[in-house]
């Protein structure tokens, strides 16, 4: 597996599980499997609600010597409901309960969004605290305390801009060394990528498949294809891949981590395997002819008139 190395010599894995949308009653199976067939990374977070069986798919890995903690790499992240300063280490001490972990190797701060602590989710303006009540900087200062006293390893962002990236590591005593964000041939992202390639930190990618189980809510009615995209099913034919393979792939060549979600078998192999192909420079061309800056998962269902949060993306 190829891993990029973090400052402290920590391998960070370039292909992980994603676990978002994976339903109790499948994921356990499915990260399971995952691991058997030679995942090293799973990627989870307190909000997709299935952390709890995620940690017994832990546990029957540690009790049946299939993999041992060290060996894995697990991320986690802080939901927006936990942003004030003294709730970041009640928050990961619950996710490490439900993982049945001593500590994480990386955790994250979702989104640069703060709702009010007692709101799982914010339909409204009033259900949000302002960046006044909960600076960025503030959680910040939360997650670097839980990283002194070894509960992650490793802390970071998602979703977040080069703007408030640069704002947050001018500030930081421990810079953020990752940033997980959509990532794939429709949106790719370059700048972003400059950006954290001169900064050291890792970006990761999420919905790398363009997320097609999303609920049917999340979805537009024109959305583009990934998976059925002309140019990408050609690079597949070509190398005798599948189209899925090839946009793992290109991650990979472009040097970011990547965490396709699947809770079916072999498509959890096929997607690990994706590792053996080899992309060429025509290939990458042509790939990169398709960015058309296209959200699957936009941030601003987070904007309410009357709230902080008008400029997620700060474009
Ligand atoms: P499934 O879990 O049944 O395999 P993303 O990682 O962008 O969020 O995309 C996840 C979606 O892509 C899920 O619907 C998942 O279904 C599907 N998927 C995962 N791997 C593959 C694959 N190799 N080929 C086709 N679809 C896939």
């Amino acid at each position: 597996m190829k891993h990029y190395t973090l400052k402290n010599g920590d391998q960070f894995p370039a292909i992980g599980l994603g676990t978002w949308k994976s339903r109790p009653g499948e994921v356990k199976e499915a990260v399971i499997h995952a691991i058997k067939s030679g995942y090293r990374h799973i990627d989870c977070a307190a909000i997709y609600m299935n952390e709890k069986e995620i940690g017994e798919a832990f546990r029957y890995c540690f009790e049946n010597n299939i993999v041992k903690r060290e060996e894995l790499w697990i991320t986690s992240k802080l939901w927006n409901n936990a942003h004030l300063r003294d709730d970041v280490r009640p928050a990961i001490k619950n996710t490490l309960a439900d993982l049945q972990l001593d500590y994480l190797d990386l955790y994250i701060i979702h989104w640069p969004v703060a709702f009010k602590p007692e709101k799982l989710n914010a339909p409204n303006a009033e259900d949000y605290l302002s960046l006044e009540e909960a600076p960025i900087i503030e959680t910040w200062r939360g997650m670097e305390e839980i990283q002194s006293v070894g509960l992650a390893k490793h802390i970071g962002v998602s979703n977040f801009s080069i703007k408030k990236l640069d704002d947050l590591y001018s500030k930081a005593t421990y810079k953020p060394e990752v940033n997980q964000v959509e990532l794939h041939p429709y949106l790719q992202q370059k700048e972003l990528f400059d950006y954290c390639s001169q900064k050291n930190i890792i970006l990761t990618g999420y919905s790398p498949l363009g997320s097609g189980d999303r609920s049917e809510g999340m979805k537009k009615d024109d959305e583009p294809s990934l998976l059925e995209n002309k140019t990408i099913n050609k690079v597949a034919n070509k190398h005798n891949a599948s189209p899925a393979q090839v946009l793992i792939s290109w991650h990979v060549h472009r040097g970011n981590v990547v965490i396709p979600k699947s809770t079916n078998p072999s498509r959890i192999e096929q997607n690990l395997a994706s590792i053996a192909l080899q992309l060429d420079d025509e290939d990458l061309k042509t790939i990169e002819s398709l960015d058309r800056h296209y959200r699957y998962v936009d941030g601003r269902f987070f904007v309410k008139e009357g709230n902080s949060y008008s400029n997620i993306y700060d474009e």
